[in-house]
């Protein structure tokens, strides 16, 4: 059988390779063999500093050096006189070669190899030596926030719910008992995929495929992404997250509410935090209030992080409107509820003092390491 030493020095026409699977299987059958090579010389070691130096850099060079390396020969061989229809699948390929080979980092095999073994004659392998170790991610910060407030519910006896992140207007909007003329259901805040289907714009749907499934009395939080079509600025992204919480049994009143999420704010953000409710609309909860949190950091005497005003605003929420009761088939004149809606991705720019939601986004490992 013909060596890879050997194909990379052909054409493809002199291989015989004339259709975009034959180029793929011949890039896959490269890319095992740098694997290989490399997993082979690092199980076989170097008997001394010098000759670890030699032999990764003849696997170095075998690979990539710009004269007679392999990459090259594939570019002048396979890559160059390719003919037209064939020309942007080895192109693909290449580039991905190009990837994975960097990914191997024969340049910091050096470090890898173990001294000491006896070159060429496969020595035990010592299962002492360190093996390569890849470096350990971080929790995200929205992740680790959504789990403290997940932790604070499951504690109290809410279970966890979850639903599509593609929705039917049906569920997003009208059993919400939001009306075809609400402003949200315009075009500028909500993402369609077609005029029954959207990306949904909160959790609250959840409310009702849960209150259909399950029926009452029913405990749930509901965390998820949610979308709309706001522009990104330093407080809005056009995908966030939400925790919806949802409380349905016989006798349920406002008082429940302002009691549970009196407890939930003292246990995120300390014994001494007052919390504040406001009267508030959403077309799904009736009455409906704000909540807000005396500022954790100042104690209410105004401060940066509450922008001077003593108090954090943290979530909407109120009593769940008979209607919805109703449109999710239970009984409103057996049962009642309450339900809030939070933003997670804010609570962690409180909690951790971030001034810029996108941070969460872009995938700086320097920031997300912090976490
Ligand atoms: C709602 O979405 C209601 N469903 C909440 C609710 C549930 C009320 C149950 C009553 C009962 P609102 O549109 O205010 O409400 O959004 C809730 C939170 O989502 C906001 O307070 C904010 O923290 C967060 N949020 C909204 N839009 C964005 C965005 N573009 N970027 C980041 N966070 C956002």
């Amino acid at each position: 059988m013909m060596g890879i030493d050997e194909k990379v020095r052909k054409t493809l026409a002199e291989l015989g390779v004339n259709d975009a699977q034959g180029v793929e299987s011949l890039f896959a059958e490269l890319r095992k063999t740098a694997e290989r090579e490399r997993a082979e010389l690092i199980s076989r070691g170097a008997p001394n500093q010098p000759q670890r130096e030699r032999f990764c850099k003849a696997l170095r060079d075998r690979w990539l050096a710009r004269k007679g390396g392999f990459l090259s020969q594939v570019d002048e061989n396979w890559l160059k006189p390719a003919g037209k229809d064939l020309k942007p699948a080895v192109g693909r390929q290449f580039n991905e070669l190009r990837r994975f080979t960097a990914s191997l980092e024969f340049e910091k095999l050096v470090e890898a190899l173990p001294l000491g073994s006896v070159a060429a004659r496969p020595a035990p392998r010592d299962l002492t030596l360190p093996g390569l170790r890849r470096p350990l991610g971080s929790i995200h910060p929205v992740t680790r926030m959504q789990r403290e407030i997940e932790d604070i519910f499951l504690s109290l006896g809410f279970w966890i719910e979850s639903g599509p992140e593609i929705e039917s207007t049906y569920y997003n909007f009208d059993a919400l008992n939001i009306p075809e003329s609400h402003p949200s259901r315009d075009d500028w805040d909500t993402l369609y995929i077609d005029s029954n289907t959207v990306l949904r714009t909160h959790t609250s749907p959840v409310q009702i495929r849960a209150m259909e499934k399950y029926g009452a009395p029913l405990y749930i939080i509901i965390p998820g992404k949610c979308y709309r079509h706001d522009n990104p600025d330093s407080t809005h992204s056009p995908m966030f997250h939400q925790i919806e919480g949802l409380a349905i049994d016989e006798d349920i009143t406002f008082a429940d509410l302002k009691g549970t999420l009196d407890f939930f704010a003292k246990k995120l953000f300390g014994e001494k935090v007052r919390t504040r409710f406001q009267p508030s609309f959403f077309p799904f909860t009736e009455p409906s209030g704000e909540v807000a949190v005396s500022c954790f950091v100042c104690d209410g005497q105004g401060c940066r992080v509450c922008k001077e005003s003593g108090w954090i605003e943290l979530m909407g929420c109120g009593m769940v409107h008979p209607q919805v009761l109703r449109n999710g088939g239970i009984d409103p004149d057996k049962y009642s509820g309450w339900a809030f809606g939070l933003g997670v991705d804010r609570f962690a720019m409180v909690k951790y003092d971030i001034h810029d939601i996108q941070l969460f986004f872009q995938g700086d490992v320097r920031f997300l390491e912090q976490f």
